[in-house]
């Protein structure tokens, strides 16, 4: 199978792309900087540029001769939301997604068969402890707004291909994401709970992400907003508690919500809020996850830190 990749050069991207050559996929990929895209990527990827994606359609060829398109790209969410940050978050997922569903309907039947288009569960908002499968509502805050606005231009492909809106929780990984920014008070032993650790976090090991992005492109069952989430969520407190247990130091010391929301400014409800996702829909299509319970799973990620 030929897939075309967007955000292939990101922590996801990377995995995916290495996942689907290993197993003879051809890969090829769309990057602001086709260079660097290659570099990273390897000589056995085809790398083209898409400069600025959400001004400009995606080059056409690339995309006609491809039987799958999974499409990764955006902005880091995870940086203070300054006006400018918001638009850039905003843009480059709702606009770029809006260029490459256009070039699909123009590509007809030389579209590919199926688009697993990234998503997240910041499709919920903050919900408290209610078990949310995907025909829960989308929630009102920011990432809400844009998350719900992301699904609606890649649906707007569903007349000409196949559509998966992924969306997908809290990536662990030992390359980066939100254990990198945990880990260096955990390892000092003074992290802990955030904002009383009640909240759900929506937490997924990087593999999984992985083969269900790749489920998605496979199973033609696979249809429609998809939880890409861990069975078994855990609080803040539990996350927090399973960290300090993996590393072997204490994990007690409370960091109040005040203190985040100072650092980080509105970008903290990422983490004094959360969701209780759970993947209903990743269990109806038969998918095995590696990595289903936190501790296990901060222990694999943290062995290959
Ligand atoms: N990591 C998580 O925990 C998580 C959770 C839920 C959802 N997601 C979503 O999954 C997707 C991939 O996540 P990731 O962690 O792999 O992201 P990442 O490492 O930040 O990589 C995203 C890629 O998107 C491209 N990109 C970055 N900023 C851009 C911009 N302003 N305009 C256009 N392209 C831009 C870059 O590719 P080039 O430089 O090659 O163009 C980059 O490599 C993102 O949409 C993210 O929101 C991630």
């Amino acid at each position: 199978m030929r897939v075309l990749v967007t955000g292939a050069t990101g922590m996801i991207g990377r995995g995916v792309v290495a996942a689907l050559a290993a197993r003879g996929d051809e890969v090829v990929a769309l990057s602001r900087d086709p260079e660097r895209a290659r570099a990273l990527l390897g000589a056995g990827v085809e790398a083209h540029a898409w400069p600025e994606p959400q001004l400009t359609p995606p080059p056409q060829p690339p995309l006609e001769r491809s039987d799958a398109l999974v499409h990764l790209l955006g902005e880091p969410v995870a940086q203070r939301w300054s006006p400018e940050a918001k638009r850039r978050i905003r843009d480059s997922r709702i606009l770029s997604t809006r260029q490459l569903v256009a070039a699909l309907r123009a590509a007809g039947d030389r579209a590919p068969g199926v688009l697993v288009s990234q998503s997240a569960t910041g499709w919920y908002g903050p919900a408290g402890d209610e078990q949310l499968e995907e025909t829960a509502p989308a929630g009102s805050d920011f990432l809400a707004g844009v998350v719900a606005d992301w699904e609606r231009e890649a649906r707007a492909a569903e007349s000409t291909t196949r559509v998966v809106c992924t969306r997908t929780g809290v990536v662990l990984s030992p390359g980066g994401g939100a254990l990198a920014k945990m880990l260096p008070f955990f390892r000092l032993g003074i992290g802990g709970p955030v904002a009383g650790g009640r909240q759900y976090v929506p937490w997924i090991h990087l593999d999984d992400v992985i083969a269900a992005l790749i489920h998605c492109v496979d199973d033609a069952r696979a249809d429609g907003p998809v939880n890409v989430t861990a069975p078994n969520p855990v609080t803040n407190a539990q996350l927090s508690r399973a960290l300090g247990r993996a590393l072997g130091r204490p994990a007690v010391l409370p960091v109040p919500a005040l203190a985040i929301r100072l650092l980080y400014g509105e970008m903290a409800t990422i983490v004094t809020t959360g969701q209780r996702a759970v993947p209903a829909r990743l269990r109806e299509l038969g998918f095995a996850f590696r990595h289903p319970d936190i501790e296990p799973a901060l222990r694999d990620v943290l062995g290959r830190a």
